[in-house]
């Protein structure tokens, strides 16, 4: 196999687990009756932080709220392109004071925050591939919030329909690999969906149930590394034939939470 991915340094914003626990249930995943182990759940996340680092990426931090237990999941507070700020409106009741210290974090770096007006909850669904953002509908954002980001970016934004209570959100069922191709676990979208996916991607990678369970799709890619879930051992086979070199790190305490990697991290495109 030729060696010829070359990896890209990014800049990710996240947030420490300290408050992390299920106390509400807002998918299949989660059980507030099933304990989670926050030691553990900080020991994980800091590995997941130190392999990045080690890799040559930035990682910045906004500070935990105890009120706000699912805010260790950066992604969906926001999606930056091109330093444009598009704030999320979260779905659940529960979530949406998240945007208040996400904001602020924003504002102290220097960033103006444009506040979707439909229910968006950032790059949980918004995800920037290249040319243009795929985005994903069904349980949480709305079309509208679709053409709002379109509006706001100036990128055209494909519209996907999620059709898998499991994959509620689109990045727990699709990541970008690099600017050109993504992987993609395709019964978790809409037939007519699958059908944009193949057309735009006909040499992506594509995964199984096992791998979308593990949540190998919410992996991260700096285009030559993927860090993604050990538990998705078939697509990590497929990943290494493309020549991506897989980067395993484990976020099982956040599988808990319907969450793992990508969930994790946001990306803060300049
Ligand atoms: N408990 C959170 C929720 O259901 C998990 C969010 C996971 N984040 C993600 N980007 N898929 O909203």
């Amino acid at each position: 196999m030729p060696d010829f991915r070359v990896a890209s340094r990014r800049r990710f914003l996240v947030c420490e687990p300290r408050h992390f626990a299920v106390r509400y249930a807002i998918n299949p995943w989660m059980h507030p009756d099933r304990p989670v182990d926050v030691a553990l759940a900080q020991r994980q996340w800091r590995k997941l932080i130190d392999t990045y680092r080690e890799h040559g990426h930035t990682v910045e931090t906004v500070k935990p709220e105890p009120a706000l237990p699912d805010m260790v999941f950066a992604a969906n507070a926001a999606v930056v392109v091109a330093g444009r700020v598009f704030g999320s409106l979260f779905r659940a009741p529960e979530r949406r004071p998240e945007s208040v210290p996400y904001e602020a974090w924003f504002k102290a770096e220097g960033y103006e925050v444009h506040h979707s007006e439909s229910v968006c909850e950032g790059e949980g669904d918004l995800v920037p591939a290249g040319r243009w953002i795929l985005a994903g509908t069904g349980f949480r954002t709305t079309p509208r919030a679709h053409r709002e980001a379109q509006e706001f970016f100036g990128v055209p934004v494909i519209g996907l329909t999620l059709v898998d209570p499991y994959f509620y959100h689109l990045d727990t069922a699709l990541f970008t690999l690099d600017e050109e191709n993504v992987a993609y676990y395709p019964e978790a979208f809409s037939p007519g969906s699958r059908e944009v996916l193949a057309r735009l991607y006909p040499d992506a990678v594509l995964a199984t149930r096992e791998d979308a369970m593990a949540f190998g799709l919410n992996s991260v890619s700096d285009g030559r590394h993927v860090f993604v879930s050990p538990g998705a051992t078939a697509l990590a086979a497929r990943l290494a034939d493309r020549g991506y070199v897989p980067v395993p790190v484990d976020l099982s305490e956040f599988h808990k939470a319907g969450g793992s990697i990508k969930c994790c991290t946001q990306e803060i495109r300049s």
